[in-house]
């Protein structure tokens, strides 16, 4: 969507808050996670229609681990419910769907799930429902310069090839091309950082920050930030 120098391919969310909105409500934590999942399905609907390319939700970080056991228990819990419940609206609005995380220490059953959502989306040409789960910025980088390192180890390349491309076709967005950077990042709930979140890939990208939590965040919320970013005017660099 959009105009030429505003095109909106890839949009990201942080979606943050789930914890302090069920806290306001006097409900435990994994209410709040519940709450935000429900909340996915219209945010990804209107993305859709838009004609969003590519939206990317970040729903578990790679620092997640650190939370109470209880708590990362519900959480890897989460893709088994999402994709029971919302596949069939996901086929039927041919959305395709992509993990972009590491998957060597999730549950046997979440991977189980998360994999099967991938293999029975493939074949849809609408837009990527791209979920980062398991993920962290910098390990992904960690991970591609040991990929590139490799390569100049065992003499495929030289160091002076390494540009900006190879780096970026090392990252876990690769699969995502041509929208592996997102245009515009949005994170509710107030907090204003990017908690390890595509830190090479946001280089270049607009920010939206809201004090809503994100279970409260709407569709109509969505797109006054859209109105809002088309009116900006990105520069990158130039005058
Ligand atoms: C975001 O909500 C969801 C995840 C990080 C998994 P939080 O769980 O971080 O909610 P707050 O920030 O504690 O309110
Ligand atoms: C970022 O939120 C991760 C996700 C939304 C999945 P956090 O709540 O984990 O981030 P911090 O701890 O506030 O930086
Ligand atoms: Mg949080």
């Amino acid at each position: 969507m959009g105009n030429d120098n505003k095109p909106l391919n890839h949009l990201a969310i942080i979606m943050d808050g789930n914890g302090r909105w069920a806290k306001k409500r006097h409900l435990p934590r994994f209410m709040g996670h519940r709450q935000g999942m429900d909340n996915i399905r219209k945010i990804a609907l209107e993305a859709n229609r838009l004609g969003i390319k590519v939206l990317t939700l970040y729903a578990f970080s790679t620092e997640n681990w650190a939370r109470p056991s209880d708590e990362v228990n519900y959480l890897m819990r989460l893709p088994i419910d999402f994709f029971d419940k919302f596949m069939p609206e996901l086929q039927e609005n041919n959305v395709r769907v992509n993990i972009m995380g590491f998957s060597d220490n999730l549950p046997e059953k979440t991977y189980e799930v998360t994999q099967k959502a991938i293999k029975q989306t493939a074949s849809n040409t609408g837009m990527v429902l791209n979920f980062a789960f398991n993920y962290g910025s910098r390990a992904e980088i960690v991970n591609a310069v040991q990929k590139i390192a490799k390569k100049v180890q065992d003499g495929e390349i030289n160091a002076s090839q390494i540009d900006e491309q190879m780096v970026s076709d090392n990252l876990l967005t690769e699969n995502l091309k041509p929208y592996t950077d997102p245009d515009l990042l949005i994170r509710t709930s107030g907090e204003e950082r990017l908690s390890n979140f595509m830190l090479w890939q946001l280089a270049y990208s607009e920010f939206e920050f809201t004090d809503k939590f994100w279970p409260d965040f709407t569709v109509d919320d969505l797109d006054k930030m859209i109105a809002d970013y088309q009116k900006r005017e990105r520069r990158f660099g130039k005058v």
